[in-house]
C-alpha cells in the first residue's frame, strides 16, 4: 500500500488526499496508478520466469472503466468479461476483442448474440443448455470463423473463505461437475458442434484466497479426471482469487512463492500423467481481480455528524454508505479507517463505530475504529483497500450518487469517472 503520511498529511505518490478531495469532491475513490501498473507487471514476470506458455486475464467486475481498460491493454493484459454491460466497456475503451473471455453462469441470447456480432470468439461454458445456444447463435458467422472455448468445471475443492466467495465446491451454481460425468459430456457435446473449438478447462476456486494449497489440489484432481477419460486440453483457466491485505489479520495471496508451488506441482502433474507418458504443458491463464485493484485505493469521506451515546458507544456519520461500500454490510468485511490529517491534539483516540448515511442500521463501513478524540463535522477520512468490489458494486440506494474516481501516479491526478450527477439519477424516469 503506497498511501502515507508526509508531515501529518495522508498522501498518494507526492499529492495531499486532502488536495484531491478538495478538487473532486468526496466521497472519492483514489486509486495509486503506480500500484496497478506494478501488480500487473509482477504477474507477468512471475508467470513468465517459469518458462510456459501463459496469459495474465483481469477479472473486470473487481473495477472497470474506460481509464482502467486503456491501462491493462497498456500492460498486455487479457480480460474477462460476465456480461454485454462489461463488454461494452471494454470495446469503448478500444480494447483488442481478440484478448476478450466471456465468461458467465448464464449468458442471455442477447448477450452471446452481442459478443459474437462484435468479435468475441472465445468462451467459457457454464451449462450444457449454452453449448447448443452458442453453437446456434454462432451459426451465422463465416465458414471457418469459429469459436474457442473453455468449460468451466467444479474441481471439488473446499477452500477457507467466505461462504459468498467460495466457488469451486460441488454444490455451486458454477461450473459443471467432475464426479456426475456432467463435464465430460459437455466436452462430447462440443465436439459435436460445427462452430465449436474446446480449447481446454477453466475454474475459479473462490476468492480472497491465501495460499496456494487449493489450486494445487485443483490440478491434481483436474489431471486425475483428464487421465480417466483421456482427454486434452490446449488451455488451462486457473481463475484469479489472490487474496488482499484488507488489515493486519490478513495474509496476501504469496505471488511469488504460490506461483513456484503451483506451476512447478503443474510441471510434475503434468510429467506423471498418461502412466508416465506425460503431455505438453498447457497454456496457463489466470484471473486476477482483487489483487491488481483492491489495495491500490482508499475511499475518501467527509465526517458529518457525529453522535456521542454516554456508555454505549460513538457514532461517526460519513457522507456515503453502503451505496459506495457493501462489503461490509454483505460479507463482514474489516477495513482499515484513518484520518486524512494527523494533527497534534488527535493523539487521543476512541473507539468509534464508522457508519454511512444511508437509512439502514447495518450501513456501517467499521466498527470501534480508534480515532482521533476530537474528530469533528469536515474532517477527511480515508478507508483503505476499497479498488476492487466498491465502485463495481455501488448502487443508487437512497438516490445515492455513485462517486467520483481519480487515479494518481507521480506525473499527476486525473479524473478517470465522474460523479453521477442528479439529473443521471432520473434520465431514464419516464416523466
Ligand atoms: N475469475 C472468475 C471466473 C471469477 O468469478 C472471479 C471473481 C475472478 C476471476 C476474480 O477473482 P478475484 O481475483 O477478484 O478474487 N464481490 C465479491 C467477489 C466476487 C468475486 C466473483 N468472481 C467480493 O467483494 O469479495
Amino acid at each position: 500500500m503506497t498511501f502515507n503520511y508526509s508531515a501529518g498529511e495522508l498522501s498518494i505518490r507526492g499529492h495531499k488526499i486532502s488536495d484531491i478531495a478538495a478538487e473532486y469532491g468526496t466521497p472519492v475513490i483514489i486509486y495509486d496508478e503506480t500500484y496497478m501498473t506494478g501488480m500487473m507487471r509482477k504477474y507477468h514476470s512471475v508467470l513468465n520466469s517459469h518458462n510456459i506458455p501463459y496469459s495474465v486475464s483481469y477479472a473486470s467486475k473487481a473495477f472497470s472503466s474506460v481509464q482502467m481498460i486503456k491501462l491493462l491493454e497498456a500492460e498486455n493484459m487479457e480480460l474477462d468479461v460476465v456480461s454485454v454491460g462489461e463488454l461494452y466497456t471494454a470495446l469503448a475503451a478500444g480494447f483488442p476483442v481478440q484478448d476478450v473471455h466471456f465468461h458467465g453462469n448464464n449468458k442471455t441470447p442477447e448477450e452471446i448474440e452481442y459478443a459474437l456480432a462484435h468479435g468475441v470468439r472465445f468462451f467459457i461454458l457454464d451449462g450444457l443448455d449454452e453449448i447448443e445456444l452458442i453453437n446456434g447463435l454462432a451459426s451465422g458467422l463465416d465458414d471457418g470463423d469459429r469459436v474457442n472455448v473453455l468449460i468451466r468445471i467444479n474441481p471439488s475443492v473446499e477452500v477457507n473463505t467466505h461462504d459468498y466467495i467460495s466457488t469451486g465446491q460441488e454444490d455451486s451454481k458454477f461450473g459443471l461437475s467432475l464426479s456426475n460425468g456432467a463435464a465430460k459430456l459437455a466436452i462430447d457435446n462440443i465436439n459435436n458442434c460445427g462452430k465449436l473449438d474446446f480449447k481446454g478447462i477453466h475454474y475459479h476456486l473462490g476468492s480472497q484466497l491465501d495460499d496456494s494449497t487449493p489450486f494445487i489440489n485443483a490440478i491434481t484432481n483436474v489431471y486425475a479426471w483428464l487421465d480417466e477419460h483421456n482427454i486434452d486440453i490446449e488451455i488451462l483457466n486457473m481463475g484469479g482469487g489472490y487474496g488482499v491485505r484488507y488489515t493486519e489479520d490478513d495474509v496476501r495471496f504469496p505471488i511469488e512463492e504460490g506461483f513456484d508451488a503451483i506451476i512447478g506441482h503443474l510441471k510434475d502433474v503434468v510429467a506423471k500423467s498418461r502412466n508416465g507418458a506425460g503431455r505438453e504443458i498447457p497454456h496457463v491463464m489466470i484471473e486476477p481481480g482483487r489483487s491488481i485493484a483492491a489495495e491500490a485505493a482508499v475511499t475518501v469521506y467527509e465526517v458529518g455528524t457525529v453522535k456521542d451515546i454516554p456508555g454505549v458507544a460513538r457514532y461517526v456519520s460519513v457522507d456515503g454508505g453502503m451505496s459506495d461500500h457493501i462489503r461490509t454490510p454483505l460479507y463482514g468485511a474489516e477495513y482499515e479507517v484513518i484520518p486524512v490529517v494527523r494533527s497534534s491534539s488527535s493523539s487521543k483516540e476512541v473507539s468509534s463505530h464508522v457508519v454511512g448515511k444511508l437509512c439502514e442500521s447495518g450501513d456501517i463501513i467499521g466498527k470501534d475504529k480508534n480515532l482521533p478524540a476530537d474528530i469533528k463535522r469536515g474532517d477527511l477520512l480515508a478507508v483503505k483497500t476499497t479498488g476492487a468490489y466498491h465502485y463495481s458494486m455501488a448502487s443508487n440506494y437512497n438516490q445515492m450518487r455513485k462517486p467520483a474516481v481519480v487515479f494518481a501516479c507521480e506525473n499527476g491526478v486525473r479524473q478517470v469517472i465522474k460523479r453521477q450527477t442528479l439529473e443521471q439519477l432520473i434520465e431514464n424516469d419516464v416523466r
